[in-house]
């Protein structure tokens, strides 16, 4: 097919920060060449779509969304499928849709000019896991925002028996030490004031410092707190399995260290967990967490939650129940049980009815809801630093986070990119109000 040369481009990114970081990664990539970002889709000569496997409802959304491409005249842009779903499906994906021109994996999307330039005269797929590291071939970090998201580690090689992620992502990678410090000067210089180091199991980083000794993720995050200019540190996903001591006592000294934990658990039923293939106890779990406690008694931990696993009792439904009423999160993200092809999970006897799911995942909702809100409004009357991200919803607000995680709201001239000192006034369950004060540093 002709088609005339390519301008501009849109990403649309699906699922968790990574899925977000590599959809920034692939703008950029595309700048470089010489596109420019469209404001929608409508209005693109090449939409990515870059998708997530996660659970089935997000797979199956990604084929509506290519559907919604066709434009009134019959035309469509030049459609790139990467992330997730085109790792996991490939070639499978065109069979699927005639719509899609790249399928691209989440590995190999560093690739992505090479592939434009090949399906013009045909369609295309990649989903190499090549060992040449992509992040080696992206062009520098451009603009960024006060916060800014750096992945600094890959795959997973745990294989929880639910999971989609060790399939489409592939093993366990860290980037290397150095690549990462340079990366996260770049953001600084760029204007980031706070830096997420991301990875699905990011705690398990490992990797060398420049003197050649060897180094966790708390190592990594004490080099990055010499960095001046760069203000906050924080850091997800963790298993807690790979929670080092070094790593608890890091929350302990590490001023810039904020004060927030992902730590999931997926359920409170050892039973459960073992058919999880977790290799943690429910005891395991509420012993890092006291440890935590102890170093940073103001921690705030949030945690993912699994209903609906095959086999699962009203009896092991309870524990899930009895563990968070211990824990208290201060935030956590919960999910029926979605059977994913090719995991072992979706294979085991005792699938449970999703009406019971269903029914299961609004209660533990509801108790978790109670405990955002608890916790939220135990905060309330605390002075701290919020940074601003962005204008609020009514003309004056702007909305900023606090050390916790919270967005905070508040009335004040402030520019995004602030770092604004409030006394935090009213707690909602999802925000919080905040009322600019005067600096609590000496
Ligand atoms: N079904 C439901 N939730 C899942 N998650 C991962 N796989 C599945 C699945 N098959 C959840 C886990 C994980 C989060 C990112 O998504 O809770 O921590
Ligand atoms: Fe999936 Fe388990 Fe790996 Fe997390 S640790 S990405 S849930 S397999």
């Amino acid at each position: 097919m002709n088609r005339p040369p390519l301008k501009r481009f849109y990403v649309k990114s699906f699922g968790c920060q990574m899925n977000g970081y590599d959809g920034e990664r692939m703008s950029e990539l595309l700048e470089a060449e010489g596109m420019i970002a469209a404001e929608d889709a409508a209005t693109a000569d090449l939409v990515v779509l870059n998708t997530c496997h996660i659970r089935e409802k997000a797979a199956e959304k990604v084929y509506s969304e290519i559907g919604r491409l066709k434009r009134a005249d019959g035309t469509s842009p030049m459609i790139t499928l990467a992330g997730c779903v085109a790792q996991a499906e490939g070639a499978e994906v065109l069979a699927r849709t005639k719509m899609v021109d790249i399928v691209v994996g989440p590995q190999a999307y560093h690739h992505l000019p090479e592939l434009i330039r090949q399906a013009a005269s045909g369609k295309v797929v990649d989903i190499d896991m090549p060992v040449e590291s992509k992040f080696d071939k992206l062009p520098a970090r451009k603009k960024v925002g006060p916060t800014a998201f750096l992945t600094v580690q890959e795959g997973c090689d745990k294989f929880c028996t639910y999971c989609v992620v060790p399939y489409t992502r592939g093993a366990e990678i860290s980037r290397p030490f150095s690549r990462i410090i340079n990366e996260a000067h770049a953001l600084v210089d760029k204007g980031a004031r706070e830096i997420t180091l991301l990875g699905q199991n990011v705690n398990a980083w490992s990797g060398e410092d420049d003197a050649g000794r060897p180094q966790g993720l708390e190592g990594l995050i004490r080099a990055l707190d010499k960095i001046s200019g760069l203000e906050r540190i924080r850091y997800m996903t963790s298993h807690p399995n790979d929670m080092s001591e070094g790593l608890i006592e890091a929350h302990g000294d590490i001023k810039k260290l904020m004060p927030f934990l992902h730590l999931p658990v997926q359920s409170g039923s050892n039973r459960i967990l073992k058919a999880m293939n977790r290799a943690h106890t429910t005891e395991s779990y509420l012993s890092l967490l006291q440890r935590l406690r102890e170093v940073r008694p103001d921690i705030a931990l949030s945690g993912d939650f699994i209903v609906g696993f095959p086999g699962e009792t009203e009896q092991d439904f309870q524990e899930t129940l009895d563990l968070i009423s211990e824990v208290r999160y201060a935030m956590a993200f919960s999910f029926a049980y979605s059977p994913r092809p090719g995991t072992p999970a979706a294979d085991m006897d005792n699938q449970i009815d999703q009406g019971v799911s269903k029914e299961r995942l609004q209660r533990l909702q509801a108790l978790l809801n109670t405990h955002q809100l608890e916790f939220n409004q135990q905060t309330i009357g605390r002075k701290t630093d919020i940074l601003i991200e962005r204008a609020g919803k009514k003309l004056g607000q702007m909305i900023g986070k606090s050390p916790w995680l919270q967005s905070v709201i508040i009335e004040a001239p402030v520019k995004i990119g602030d770092m604004v000192t409030v006394e935090l006034s009213e707690a909602g369950p999802n925000s919080i109000r905040g009322r600019q004060t005067e600096s609590v540093m000496a």
